[in-house]
């Protein structure tokens, strides 16, 4: 089983990272890991801490001449703004000073349910380690999950559907093309008349202290039918890549295909009907080919039935609410003086829909590298190898 544990602040030192169960032999770029860290960083409408921050990826262990070794995998990650609140978030009794305490709550974040839970009386102890700066060892971790899947072939993109009320039209796309133009687009979209209206709109809630969420999309190709099991509730490949799509901040929904749109259709209309052509195969847009003869009219199901993929492209789409800290302060209540009050401001982004897209694709990549580990693993790349193979050739002659 692949797992993963992440620790460390917004403000503090470093972002640590520990990914267990990792096989021996895969290679590893850090290059790789720090581009997606870089792609999770870009987006208009983000805030100045993204000036500050270079992020960049230092493998602390279980790799030793770019190739995993089979024990825990860790990384590190320097928090460079750290240098600004050395005193303020120091972990030595003397550095205590309560009047830097934030003591009004912002709706939308973990500032008042945190501090009732956990008894503290500065905000700050809750919102260093709720904030998003967390989507960057979740990123990272799933860089490099990316890096397990693809001697297989297997490729996750993410791209934005929508900002706020704006559409994009993707009509005629194929996931590659949609993948490349998004790529370039600074609002991570393949509908340049889209953008630009998505820019305006950014621009327009920056001016009047507002903020904007937005939908994105996830695509893996290449996936072969059977990861995941349909045998128990926490194993299903569906049920896995929702929870930890629900668990990046932000996130309130995730639809799989055609999603809730499905529930409103006949089933004539929704399932994708089953056909046979040896001719036929069943995982399109990828470099392996996957040859059973059975194929579907559709992909309506986005990839998964019964909690496994059935070897079309996964298709995930996930909404993010607008960013909580606004500008022009929403209303709260001071913790000591129970007096209403503006909420308190941090720098902050307007919109992080294009970066959330990043951090999903990573979030599913990890799903997908665990599922597939449970399927082919062993303790190497070339077991891991072996037992793909005969898979292969077994769904082949089924
Ligand atoms: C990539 C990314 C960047 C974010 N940046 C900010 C930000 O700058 N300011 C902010 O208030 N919230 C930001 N958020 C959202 C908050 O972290 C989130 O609203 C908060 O944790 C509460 O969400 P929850 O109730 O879903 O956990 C960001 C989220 C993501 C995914």
């Amino acid at each position: 089983m692949l797992r993963y544990f992440t620790a460390g602040e917004s403000h503090g030192p470093c972002l640590t990272m520990i990914i267990d169960g990792v096989p021996a032999g895969f290679p590893v770029d850090p290059g790789k890991i720090n581009h997606d860290l870089w792609r999770r960083q870009q987006g208009y409408g983000r805030g100045g801490r993204m000036l500050i921050e270079r992020d960049e990826v230092q493998i602390r262990s279980g790799v030793r001449w770019g190739e995993t070794l089979g024990s825990p995998v860790s990384f590190g990650i320097e928090n460079r703004d750290w240098k600004n609140w050395t005193k303020k978030m120091s972990a030595a009794p003397e550095d205590r000073d309560e009047k830097i305490a934030v003591t009004k709550p912002r709706p939308g974040h973990a500032d008042l349910n945190g501090v009732l839970k956990y008894d503290r009386s500065d905000i700050r102890d809750i919102l260093e380690r709720a904030s998003a700066r967390d989507t960057v060892s979740r990123t990272a971790v799933g860089s490099f999950s990316k890096q397990i899947l693809s001697p297989f072939g297997i490729r996750v993109m993410g791209y934005i559907r929508s900002i706020g009320n704006i559409t994009s039209n993707f009509d005629g796309l194929s996931y590659d093309e949609a993948y490349a133009r998004a790529e370039e687009s600074p609002v991570r979209t393949a509908d340049s008349a889209a953008e630009e209206k998505m820019i305006g709109l950014i621009e327009e809630c920056k001016k009047e202290g507002n903020t904007l969420g937005g939908i994105f999309e996830i695509i893996a190709l290449g996936l072969p039918p059977g990861l995941g099991t349909h045998t128990q509730w926490d194993r299903k490949l569906d049920g896995r890549l929702a929870q930890a799509l629900m668990s990046i901040q932000a996130i309130k929904g995730v639809e799989i295909g055609l999603g809730f749109e499905m529930a409103r259709r006949r089933g004539s209309q929704v399932h994708d009907e089953i056909f046979f052509d040896p001719a036929k195969m069943v995982s399109e847009g990828t470099p392996r080919i996957v040859p059973t003869g059975f194929y579907r009219g559709s992909n309506n199901s986005g990839g998964t039935e019964g909690g496994m993929s059935n070897g079309a492209p996964l298709v995930v789409r996930v909404a993010m609410k607008p960013i909580s800290t606004l500008m022009s302060p929403l209303q709260s209540v001071d913790l000591r003086s129970k007096q209403q009050t503006d909420a308190s401001v941090e720098r902050s982004d307007v919109c992080a829909a294009p970066a959330a897209a990043v951090v999903g694709e990573s979030v599913v990549a990890f799903e997908l590298a665990n599922a597939f580990l449970e399927k082919f693993g062993g303790d190497s790349l070339r077991e891991i190898r072996r037992n793909y193979e005969s898979y292969l050739e077994q769904i082949k002659n089924f």
